[in-house]
């Protein structure tokens, strides 16, 4: 694949609306970055726009009336995902019957704070109704199909980026020997990438995996199927890297194994991060993932997998920026301070895109989009 295709160039555009939404917004709080200078900013939100860049956290409806968590979230990140209020589960919970309830109101809360949308997640083995279990052949196959055109049609011109299949692959590299892979076959992420295109043509739709954070087995056998999309149009365009790390954690090669996917055409996005550990330890490691996805100019941001670690889903080993009482821990430091120090914008992917440009923007759809930013979306 040497050139875009009509569905990206399309999501492009989208992306510049809401690159336009978004700039007005910071510009509202007075966290506007000046184009050029080295000024730090004092929020990671606010820290990473300065690369054109954002910084999100997974969100659970049902907290956002807690003041320090509304608090904490409208204050420090410039996107969200829905930590499982858009999962099939949630969303389908018998055939054919949408319950987009959580997912609206995560939604509504980004855009009324000028936030990114990031969706997950389309297409999973785990956390599916119980009636898809037991679902066979074209039977599964149909309702998946209708599933993500159900759901991805429901939020198109909402979501930026969407995780469309989520950990379809096991540590050897072999395909996970899931339902879907058992009553599919291997083409069921194909199929399920086309359908989500299909459905909004203008999210950018990546495929998400956990243990990919270095090159090993299973990487490699990612990075093939990115390879093989692009080389046949099939419609991937991001991997996402869900970073769930521990204090310990080697990532000699995380910069390295980020690069080569971007150098496929695909933007990278790390998707879950969370640390387990505390304190200086914990810092290095989540200094270092910043710093990797800052020098990748087509790592285009970072979500954490929550925001405070009273509600983590590995609360007991601490994973995440903000204390049990929404103070910010030494972590947080580390990670303001290498958003602040980024030196690549991302942006330069692209081929259309300034490869040094200002960061003025928000967004880098701004630089890849020569149309105006009042377009609409179709
Ligand atoms: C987790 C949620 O954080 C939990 O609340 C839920 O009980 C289980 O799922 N990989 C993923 C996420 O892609 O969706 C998972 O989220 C964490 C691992």
């Amino acid at each position: 694949m040497n050139s875009s295709s009509p569905a990206q160039r399309t999501r492009r555009r989208a992306r510049a609306v809401l690159a336009a939404f978004t700039t007005a917004g910071l510009a509202a709080t007075g966290v506007v970055a000046l184009a050029g200078t080295a000024q730090a900013a004092d929020t990671l939100g606010a820290a990473a726009a300065e690369s054109g860049r954002y910084y999100g956290a997974a969100v659970a409806p049902n907290f956002l009336g807690e003041s320090g968590y509304a608090s904490t979230l409208n204050r420090e990140f410039n996107s969200l995902v829905a930590e499982n209020a858009m999962k099939w589960d949630a969303t389908e919970p018998n055939q054919g019957q949408f319950n987009f309830s959580g997912g609206d109101q995560l939604v509504r809360h980004a855009q009324s704070q000028g936030m990114e949308v990031r969706g997950h997640t389309l297409v999973w083995h785990a956390q599916q109704p119980g009636w898809v279990q037991g679902l066979t052949g074209n039977n599964l196959r149909q309702a998946m199909l209708n599933h993500i055109s159900g759901v991805a049609s429901h939020y198109a011109g909402q979501i930026d980026s969407w995780d469309v299949v989520n950990e379809a692959f096991e540590w050897d590299g072999s395909r996970r020997q899931s339902n879907l892979q058992q009553q599919m076959g291997d083409g069921w992420i194909e199929d399920a990438f086309r359908a989500a295109d299909a459905a909004d043509p203008n999210a950018t739709l990546c495929y998400n995996d956990y243990g990919t954070d270095g090159i090993n087995a299973k990487s490699d056998a990612i990075y093939r199927m990115v390879q093989d999309f692009r080389s046949r149009g099939v419609p991937i365009d991001c991997v996402g890297f869900q970073s769930h790390l521990d204090s310990n954690a080697n990532l000699s090669s995380y910069q390295q194994n980020l690069q080569r996917f971007a150098d496929l055409g695909v933007d990278v996005q790390i998707t879950e991060l969370d640390v387990g550990g505390s304190g200086s330890s914990q810092a290095n490691v989540y200094g270092q993932v910043t710093r990797a996805c800052v020098a990748v100019s087509r790592c285009n941001g970072i979500t954490v997998w929550g925001i405070t670690d009273k509600y983590s889903w590995r609360a007991s080993s601490t994973p995440l920026l903000f204390d049990s009482n929404y103070n910010k821990k030494q972590a947080y430091q580390a990670v303001l301070d290498a958003l602040n120090a980024a030196t690549t914008t991302h942006g330069g992917g692209d081929g259309d895109a300034p490869g040094n440009g200002s960061a003025a923007a928000y967004h880098p759809a701004a630089w890849r989009e020569s149309g105006p930013a009042t377009e609409q979306i179709t």
